[in-house]
């Protein structure tokens, strides 16, 4: 280790360590714009300057490019590292078009911050009479709209994806004033991490076409969450608003974007488009009530009569639990899949019970994140040992045709993505379908009895990666409509049909899966939502 000082501070760093890192853990944050720690050091903004005491003589360097060294005595804040900044400030501001007040950045701009923070010369804070004008609202790929005037040149995009992505689909061009951020000839900003460098733009140059004036920042509330779209499970923070009453608003809506939440071991600082604008079916085609079924088909339902219809069903089929069926997925939360085994296999002794269909995995993982399994939690259900009997659930549809199935429960699966009509007909012949899903599907026969589930936005829940590492999410807002969180759900089943699970609260779940699941007990549950955070902020943007 070295030893260094910042601010009359000692601190031990890895040798290698950039002074701007030395400083953070020493809690000094140093203003810079093109430094990213996830991206190769360009060391061109001159933002990071520090005074640098080492071997006797003292100098004002690029934190973001100096390394730590023994010894070394590092000073964020004397009056020519001031000037410096002020310098660099000004240079920023004079062609600027300061456009705050409808700019999607205004609240976590890093010009506006420093602007505050540090200042500018007096120069800087007055306005050329005939600034540089270049090109304003351009949308560069699907995802992204860029601004070339807002842009300060950090190249901290054409890096991600230069050195990220591999697709190099930006580059500056021009010379002095007149350096511009463009598309490089013939390509569209479409990789399949395209989002991520509106998140690493330190400015509004780049903002989120799909969030592009929905809501003002310090209107959001975050919550930590783990996306569900693959096996990766990125640790994201969800951003949402609930003072608008979403039900009646046109486009309606409570989650406005998902960021990025940073975890070296998972996601690093990155999401994939997919998992990124995958938010909207929070509340998008939402399952609202139980449907049972009604002389003309489904029809809209209460809870107490939906339960009761659920339990008379399974109720006849206890003396022949070799004819009834449970179809878990992997989509469920460890919590809910032990709840749900309990019931359903200790307790009814279902005759199948399984969590995967052949079909759903598909293509293959790509080069940075994105897994080939686009369930959250498979490894968390093997691992819960969930499955029972021996008919794959891949052929439970035969199964079906052979009628060795008289009931079926189904949680979470949409059978028409899967299937072709033929097959999902044979459903009809159940002589019980009991669904328990999120949102409404086409391929429900009218004969199904259909429970409303809680979204992974609207419970606490955890999921286990295909490393085998347990993530937990935590609950941003209650869930909408009638939809119930298939914890509280399982429990209140066991109670009415006499079940005894060992345990009657996700608290007592928690305790038998700290037994159960590598990593559980060391997982901390997040509970907490706060207002998003717009400055200052650890994490680099
Ligand atoms: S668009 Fe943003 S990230 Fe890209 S160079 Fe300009 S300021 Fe930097
Ligand atoms: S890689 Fe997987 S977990 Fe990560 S953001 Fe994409 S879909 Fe979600
Ligand atoms: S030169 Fe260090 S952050 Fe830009």
């Amino acid at each position: 280790m070295i030893t260094l000082e910042i601010n009359g501070k000692s601190v031990q760093v890895e040798p290698g360590t950039r002074v701007i890192e030395a400083c953070k853990q020493a809690g000094v944050l140093v203003p810079h714009f093109c430094y990213h720690p996830g991206l190769p050091v360009a060391g061109n903004c001159r933002m990071c300057m520090v005074h640098i005491e080492e071997r006797g003589r003292g100098r004002v360097d690029v934190a973001c490019v100096a390394p730590a060294s023994e010894g070394m005595k590092v000073t964020t804040e004397t009056e020519a590292v001031l000037d410096a900044r002020k310098g660099v400030m000004e240079f920023l501001l004079l062609n600027h078009p300061i456009d705050c007040p409808y700019c999607d950045c205004a609240g976590e701009c890093k010009l506006q911050d420093y602007f505050v923070e540090w200042g500018a010369t007096e120069e800087g804070s007055r306005r050329l009479t005939m600034p540089v004008h270049k090109p304003k609202r351009q949308p560069i790929g699907p995802t992204v709209m860029l601004d070339s005037e807002r842009c300060v040149l950090c190249t901290r995009c054409v890096r991600f994806c230069k050195d990220i992505t591999g697709t190099a689909e930006l580059g500056i061009t021009e010379r002095g004033s007149h350096n511009t951020l463009h598309l490089e000839e013939g390509k569209v900003l479409d990789n399949a991490y395209s989002g991520n460098v509106v998140d690493i733009c330190p400015v509004g140059a780049l903002t989120d076409r799909d969030f592009r004036f929905n809501r003002r920042v310090w209107f959001l509330k975050k919550q930590d969450s783990i996306c569900p779209g693959c096996s990766r499970g990125c640790n994201t923070e969800i951003h949402f608003d609930l003072k608008r009453d979403y039900k009646r608003h046109e486009e309606s809506k409570r989650v406005h974007r998902l960021k990025p939440r940073y975890n070296g071991a998972v996601n690093q600082w990155w999401l994939c488009d997919e998992g990124r604008y995958g938010y909207p079916e929070i509340d998008r085609n939402r399952l609202l009530t139980p449907l049972l079924k009604g002389p003309a088909g489904l029809v809209e339902s209460d809870w107490e009569s939906a339960l009761t219809a659920v339990c008379a069903e399974l109720e006849q089929h206890r003396k022949h639990p070799e004819s009834l069926g449970v179809l878990l997925s992997p989509r469920m939360s460890n919590e809910a899949l032990l709840a749900a085994g309990a019931l359903f296999g200790d307790g009814l002794k279902a005759g199948l019970m399984d969590y995967s269909l052949v079909q759903e995995v598909h293509g293959q993982d790509d080069a940075l994140l994105k897994r080939a399994d686009r369930t959250p939690n498979r490894r968390g259900a093997e691992l819960l040992k969930l499955k029972r009997g021996n008919l794959p659930a891949g052929e439970l549809l035969s199964g079906l045709a052979l009628d060795r199935l008289r009931a079926l429960v189904v949680f979470r699966w949409d059978l028409a993505t899967l299937l072709e009509d033929p097959a999902l007909a044979e459903f009809a012949r159940l002589r019980t379908l009991i669904v328990i899903d999120t949102h409404v599907h086409d391929w429900l026969p009218q004969t199904a009895v259909v429970l409303p589930a809680a979204m992974y936005a609207e419970q606490e829940g955890s999921f286990t990666n295909f490393e085998g590492r347990v993530q937990h999410f935590g609950k941003a807002f209650e869930p909408t409509g009638e939809a119930r969180d298939e914890v509280s759900l399982l429990l209140e089943l066991a109670r009415r049909l006499g079940v005894r699970p060992g345990f009657n609260s996700l608290s007592g779940i928690r305790e038998r899966l700290a037994g159960l699941l590598p990593g559980y007990a060391e997982a901390r549950p997040v509970t907490q939502r706060s207002s998003i955070h717009v400055s200052k902020e650890a994490a680099p943007r």
